[in-house]
């Protein structure tokens, strides 16, 4: 079973830096892979709730791209007295005895015969498509994917060994939670991938992927969410689809639900900050009227409201690429659906979380961005003010 086998590669791994049990539990529950082994058999456990609450960074969401990335993870969760110990150690031996270790090792990992990714995303695939395993075996070889596709040359080959399409077909299952972790294998595997990208919506996925956006199981709306700016980024076959699909109403739908959980807020104002971004970039394109209404820009200011700092930082990148928009200049001279109140109003915000000791550093990043985007408004302001009547 694949499982057992990319546990066994992670073990391995982990006690050749010979960190220690207790150590591991404790640094791996905020690291965002648990390591329990309730039955005695260890099992790779992901925790969903810690990889959102992190940083809401899916890219950096827990998964090893490959043995070499366990090997770091591992060094980084292992008491950095001890290694330091253990590198002196390493020092103080000859090289010959250095060379008797390393052989040791190497036979080791030799007798081992440490499978390849190829191998285990193709157990993990076998796993899945087998119907006579049970759910939790398919939850299981789901969870070997999520943590293989983040080695780029993993998600190039999922297609290729019937994966993607697989995965694609379980956005379907009737269990959310199958469906939540099939859209964040779509969405690693596609991040930042164009041929992974068009494989994906060549599959049709993009629109099942905005549907569960909706879904009740915040989880899996997130998941789908986060899935769906990384099938579409820097992509006009997916963007093309995406505003066809009702894209823009999808977004200014959860902008302006003050009680949608606030990952969707932040992520919806990241999507937003993008779009405009790709406007940006290829300025030659029409500019969608998306972008220059109160409808989109006034729900992404209005979320400053929210004591959020996260929040508040994302909102401030996505409106100074609104406000760089030439579809937008006719929307300074009325204040830019409220920013001028709310520029202030983040203002004293921001003053008052600087004066709080933990994310002083923080706010004051975001103050220097906030007075950025005041500046910016300025400056357009000056320019629609002078264009002669
Ligand atoms: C890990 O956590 C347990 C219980 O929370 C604690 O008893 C133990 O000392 C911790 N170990 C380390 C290395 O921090
Ligand atoms: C499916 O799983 C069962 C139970 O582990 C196994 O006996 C069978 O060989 C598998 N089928 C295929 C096609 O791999
Ligand atoms: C707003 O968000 C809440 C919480 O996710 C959800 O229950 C509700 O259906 C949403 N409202 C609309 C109009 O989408």
């Amino acid at each position: 079973m694949g499982r057992s086998l990319l546990t066994f590669a992670f073990m391995v791994v982990v006690t050749a830096v010979e960190i220690s049990r207790a150590d591991r539990v404790n640094k791996s529950a905020s690291g965002g892979l648990l390591w329990s082994a309730a039955n005695g058999d260890g099992h790779l456990v992901r925790n969903a709730e810690t990889d959102e609450s992190l940083d809401d960074h899916d890219e950096l969401d827990g998964g090893f791209p490959s043995l070499d990335g366990m090997l770091q993870w591992a060094i980084g969760h292992s008491d950095p007295a001890k290694l330091e110990l253990k590198a002196h150690d390493v020092q103080q031996l000859s090289t010959d005895e250095l060379q008797k270790r390393q052989m040791e090792i190497k036979e080791l990992v030799e007798k081992l015969e440490m499978p390849s990714d190829a191998k285990l995303m193709r157990i993990a695939i076998d796993d899945l498509s087998n119907s006579s395993l049970s759910m939790e075996d398919h939850r299981g070889a789901l969870e070997e994917l999520l943590v293989l596709v983040e080695a780029i040359d993993n998600a190039n080959d999922l297609h290729k060994i019937g994966g993607l399409s697989l995965v694609v077909g379980e956005l379907s299952n009737s269990d959310p939670g199958i469906r939540k972790t099939s859209a964040w294998i779509v969405g690693k595997a596609s991040q930042n991938n164009p041929v992974v990208q068009k494989q994906v919506l060549d599959l049709g996925a993009l629109p099942k992927l905005m549907m569960m956006v909706k879904s009740s199981f915040i989880e899996e709306a997130i998941k789908a969410l986060y899935a769906v700016s990384a099938i579409i980024r820097n992509n006009p076959y997916g963007l093309k689809l995406f505003y066809s699909g009702g894209g823009a109403l999808m977004i200014q739908g959860i902008l302006s639900n003050t009680t949608a959980d606030v990952r969707l807020h932040r992520r919806s104002v990241s999507l937003v900050a993008d779009l405009a971004e790709y406007q940006l970039e290829y300025s030659s394109k029409p500019e969608l009227p998306f972008f220059s209404n109160c409808a989109l820009v006034r729900p992404v200011i209005d979320l400053t409201i929210l004591d959020d700092l996260d929040l508040l930082e994302k909102v401030l990148l996505a409106v100074k690429n609104l406000l760089m928009l030439k579809s937008t200049e006719h929307l300074v001279v009325d204040g830019f659906c409220g920013l001028n109140g709310a520029l202030e109003r983040m203002r004293q915000q921001l003053q008052q979380l600087i004066l709080e000791e933990n994310h002083r550093e923080y706010a004051i990043d975001v103050e220097g961005l906030c007075k950025e985007v005041n500046l910016i408004y300025l400056q357009k302001l000056n320019k629609v003010s002078q264009v002669p009547t």
